[in-house]
């Protein structure tokens, strides 16, 4: 990815994350819309559910300019826990980017 569409993607998203509530609600809304049968996967709260998925984006955002860190950290989240893992605490919000 270009330096400057990298400056671009982290310019627009500054806005928005300073909408993110909204934001996360709309995003939630076109996928419903655009799926009404995936609606019944997100069982929590989704005010909870949008600011994780926020928190990911920004995360994702704000190493795009590392990708290299940003694929091994999508990666290491994405795979299944271990059979031994006892907790199921959300992963996602334990990550340092
Ligand atoms: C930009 C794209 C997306 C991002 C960044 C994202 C991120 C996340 C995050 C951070 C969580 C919370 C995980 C946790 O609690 O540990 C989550 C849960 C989930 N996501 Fe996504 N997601 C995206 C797109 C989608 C799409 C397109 C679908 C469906 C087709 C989907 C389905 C789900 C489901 C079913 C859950 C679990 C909800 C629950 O436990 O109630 N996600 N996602």
């Amino acid at each position: 990815m270009k330096k400057e569409t990298i400056m671009l993607v982290q310019g627009s998203w500054k806005n928005v994350s300073a909408i993110a509530p909204q934001a996360a609600e709309l995003f939630y809304q076109n996928l419903f819309a655009a799926d009404p049968s995936l609606k019944p996967l997100f069982r929590g709260n989704m005010a909870e559910q949008g600011k994780k998925l926020m928190q990911m984006i920004g995360a994702a955002v704000g190493k795009l300019n590392d990708l290299e860190t940003l694929v091994a950290r999508v990666d290491e989240r994405t795979k299944p826990p271990p059979p031994s893992a006892k907790s199921k605490k959300s992963q996602i919000q334990t990550v340092s980017f």
